[in-house]
């Protein structure tokens, strides 16, 4: 072969490639590992919806350049949450959480923020009161006051987008509230305080909910019926965040497009705020399958699901739980021979099947 036929091979395998990763069920890997030149998935997105990724103060100096080729919009991972922010009640630290600020916005990027009121990282001292006594609704509701007047002011004009109450449902309880301590010491209005609260310190910022399961239909149901309270109420919530830590096997892509449609009813934005696709089942270390089937299975559903998303004018975000498979929640407190590969890149930082799924499914 002379070299205009070996040119004539190289664009031909290339120009495959690249068809196939176009093509809806067959999401084409590169030919090598690192071969191919790699596309960013927040330039293909652009204009169509934000592409986020979850970050930490050790990633954004380690991958910092990958991070910001790949993704327009970041997340803490823990950086902002009531334990990191507020550890003892009135020392405010936001060291950790202002790096990543920093990182965010020296490339442009969009910052969500996650997450004000949880059931789990609130510090004790929030249920403490004088005397050993457990504090009650007043000091309690004066605290989250401070904590989030403190944590939104401080980011003001810089966080667009705050989940203000993380996973507060629970469809097994009568008024579809978790029945956590905010419950038990406040009662059902500590969500309505801390949406209050939150838009006093920041107008400008949309203000979510962010719960997982949400296409579960008993779980949806719930979070309807809390989110029209809040709506009648005039509380001011704007958008539905909804995890989507799922797996290969679950949940179907019309649960998931069904549930966008019900919030977007109500008039709400929606964004997908934890993304990840687990080849496992929950709480099951069993492959149901080989691993390169399950990778195949994966890139397929992302692809279903970023295509589903064209039709979702109300989906602004999609933020993935971490930036590759070297890292992922999924993998911590396993046993040793379980290994997630739940995210679009692999354990080096390069493209998976998924990836070219998501980067084929983008509008041209
Ligand atoms: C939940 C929380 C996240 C994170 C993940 C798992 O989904 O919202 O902040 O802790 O669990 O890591």
């Amino acid at each position: 072969m002379n070299i205009s036929q070996n040119l004539r091979v190289v664009v031909i395998s290339l120009l495959t490639s690249a068809l196939l990763a176009c093509s809806s069920t067959t999401p084409a890997p590169p030919a090598a590992t690192g071969t191919v030149p790699r596309p960013s998935l927040a330039k293909a997105w652009q204009g169509q919806v934000l592409i986020g990724a979850a970050v930490d103060e050790k990633n954004i100096k380690t991958q910092g350049e990958l991070i910001a080729e790949q993704f327009n919009s970041v997340v803490a991972e823990n950086a902002m949450k009531p334990m990191a922010t507020e550890p003892r009640e009135g020392e405010f630290h936001f060291e950790a959480a202002d790096a990543i600020v920093r990182f965010a916005q020296s490339h442009d990027m969009a910052i969500r923020g996650h997450t004000l009121l949880w059931h789990l990282h609130t510090p004790d001292w929030m249920w403490q009161g004088a005397n050993g006594q457990p504090a009650g609704r007043d000091l309690v509701l004066a605290r989250l006051k401070r904590h989030i007047e403190t944590e939104v002011g401080h980011y003001k004009g810089q966080v667009y987008v705050w989940d203000v109450v993380n996973e507060i449902i629970d469809e097994k309880q009568p008024d579809c509230l978790r029945d956590d301590l905010w419950h038990r010491v406040v009662g059902p209005d500590y969500v309505d305080y801390a949406f209050r609260y939150a838009h006093a310190a920041d107008p400008a910022a949309r203000l979510y909910i962010n719960e997982y399961s949400t296409e579960e239909p008993a779980k949806r149901r719930c979070l309807v019926r809390v989110v029209q309270g809040l709506l009648q109420r005039g509380v001011p919530v704007n958008g539905i965040g909804h995890q989507m830590h799922i797996s290969v096997f679950y949940p179907t892509i019309s649960a998931i497009d069904e549930t966008l449609t019900t919030f977007a009813r109500l008039g709400l934005e929606n964004q997908i705020t934890e993304l990840d696709m687990s080849l496992y089942r929950w709480k099951d270390n069993r492959l149901y399958d080989t691993r390169e089937n399950l990778l195949s299975l994966q890139a397929r559903r992302y692809g279903e699901i970023m295509r589903m998303i064209h039709n979702h004018p109300d989906v602004t975000a999609v933020t993935w739980w971490g930036v590759s498979d070297a890292s992922t929640w999924l993998n911590q407190d396993a046993p040793a021979d379980h290994r997630d590969q739940p995210l679009l890149l692999d354990e080096h930082g390069q493209p998976k099947g998924a990836f070219w799924a998501v980067f084929a499914a983008a509008r041209r």
